[in-house]
């Protein structure tokens, strides 16, 4: 994998088939992205994203919580897993499992998470579906910073889809994804080559506050 110049280094997280986190390794390797993946870590020993990391040399290992009799025990082990890699960021990309304020709080301000949805709207699961239901023109995906709530935290940027006449879940899911594989290399540069930070739990963006998400446009 291409060494990093700025010497920004990240933990991904991912629970299953990881095409965001292969969207940071091509972005890596296209130079678009001058960050080090130091390590990707699943809950799901049979991620398919820990090949993806493999193929890729990325260092990769699951911390399965499946092991755990509690929540509280599967983030120690995971805090242990991360902090040997000393990453500057955690990158929650298709992490299922929800982190306790007591973890989210260990890392304040440096773990990001990526949700298939307009946040505020839709936090939680099968926002497509609920996107379907409730007969939305637009729908999309967000970067954020996470906080102790469920999808919550200020948000970095997002990107908007329109929502097609006939779309089922998967068409729509697709189209969402494309867009995600997108805006998360992009946050992930911003944040890594220190244009975007959080203070105050407040997003600052070329030393600005952020008052609405950047909206990808390209
Ligand atoms: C993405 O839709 C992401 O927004 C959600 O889980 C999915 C993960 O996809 N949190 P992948 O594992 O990156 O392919």
């Amino acid at each position: 994998m291409t060494k990093s110049r700025s010497g920004f280094s990240a933990a991904v997280l991912i629970s299953g088939n990881g095409s965001n986190l292969q969207a940071f390794i091509d972005a890596v390797t296209a130079r678009e992205l001058d960050i080090e993946l130091a390590v990707v870590i699943s809950n799901k020993a049979n991620a398919y994203g820990l090949s993806r990391a493999n193929k890729a040399g990325v260092a990769a290992m699951t911390v399965p919580s499946i092991d755990y009799q509690n929540r509280a025990d599967f983030e120690v082990a995971l805090a242990r897993a991360v902090d040997s890699y000393e990453p500057d960021i955690i990158v929650l990309a298709g992490f299922m499992r929800i982190l306790t304020p007591s973890f989210v709080s260990r890392y304040a301000g440096r773990i990001i998470n990526i949700h298939p949805s307009l946040l505020p709207k839709y936090p939680g699961l099968h926002t497509h579906q609920r996107v379907l239901d409730a007969g939305e023109r637009w729908h999309g995906c967000t970067v954020h910073y996470v906080s102790g709530e469920l999808d919550g935290g200020p948000a970095i940027i997002q990107g908007r889809v329109p929502v097609l006449d006939h779309d089922d879940e998967d068409q729509l899911a697709a189209r969402v994804l494309e867009v995600e594989h997108r805006i998360f290399p992009r946050a992930l540069a911003l944040i890594a080559n220190g244009r975007i930070r959080l203070e105050d739990a407040e997003v600052w963006y070329d030393g600005q506050k952020l008052l609405e998400p950047i909206q990808l446009t390209s």
